[in-house]
């Protein structure tokens, strides 16, 4: 194991931070480590909104579920889709020609670059002893979340991601994943593989999360797993994104 191996083996998501702020070069620092992330054609295709106005910020914790951890965080990063710069480009030097702002594939590239670009971040942040957790809260309530952030068309929040100094009061425990088979499959896609794993990690998930609570929660990771799949989510979602004039085609 090496440095950057046992340092993304160590992550946690943080949940509580001290108040000292995040040093503007450290931020700058933490971004210009995202933009490094490998983007399709490179197209660059998102934006990084950097949330430090406690109102704002307050507002927007109210928007995603009012997890205390965005007001409390110095830095609030909402991560969005951007395809507004290519668009505007195609108008540039190609207004003679139909453009594809509006494809689902354009979406993808969108939403993996930010995604990708974010993740370098998060790993730059940890290794400036900064701790972070992403907030899917953000499309709680997508399109006041939007307005709040003066977000125009073809562009939309992914997730958010708080960031701050971890306050070593409330540090969180690694979280156990799955075995490593049943995400790594040989050569081809094994259902026997990726099945079997499942129930090794239930018996793993229930030891945690029975013993971080005290025996208060007992529920295997298949259970939640159950419960998040056959609970109605964000179904706002599809008629948000074709509002913003994503992937109509
Ligand atoms: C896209 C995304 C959205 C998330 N949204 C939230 C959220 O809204 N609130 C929260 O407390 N954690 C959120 N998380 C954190 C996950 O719950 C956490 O990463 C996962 O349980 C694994 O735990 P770990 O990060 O501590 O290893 C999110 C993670 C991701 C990747």
């Amino acid at each position: 194991m090496n440095e950057t191996i046992a340092r993304l083996m160590n992550h946690r998501s943080v949940r509580k931070y001290t108040s000292r702020p995040v040093e503007r070069e450290r931020l700058e620092t933490i971004i210009s480590a995202a933009q490094m992330a490998s983007s399709s054609s490179n197209v660059q295709a998102y934006t990084a909104i950097a949330v430090t106005d406690p109102q704002l910020k307050d507002k927007l914790a109210g928007l995603a579920g009012d997890q205390p951890y965005i007001r409390e965080c110095p830095v609030f990063l909402v991560w969005c889709a951007d395809l507004s710069r290519l668009k505007a480009a195609a108008e540039r030097h190609a207004s003679d020609k139909p453009s594809y702002e509006g494809a689902a594939e354009n979406f993808v590239v969108a939403t993996v670059d930010a995604a990708l670009a974010s993740q370098n971040a998060a790993v730059a942040a940890e290794s400036l002893g900064l701790g972070i957790v992403y907030i899917g809260g953000v499309r709680n309530d997508i399109a006041a979340v939007s307005e709040a952030l003066n977000l125009p068309d073809y562009v939309y929040p992914v997730f958010g991601m708080c960031v701050g100094y971890p306050d070593p009061e409330h540090g969180a425990g690694i979280r156990p994943r799955l075995p490593l088979e049943t995400v790594l499959h040989m050569n081809g896609y094994s259902a026997e593989q990726s099945g079997r794993g499942v129930q090794t990690y239930d018996e793993t998930t229930v030891r945690y999360i029975s013993d971080r609570t005290g025996g208060r929660r007992t529920a295997p990771w298949s259970k939640l797993m159950a419960d998040k799949l056959t609970a109605p989510s964000r179904l706002h979602m599809k008629s948000f994104l074709e509002s913003k004039g994503f992937n109509k085609e």
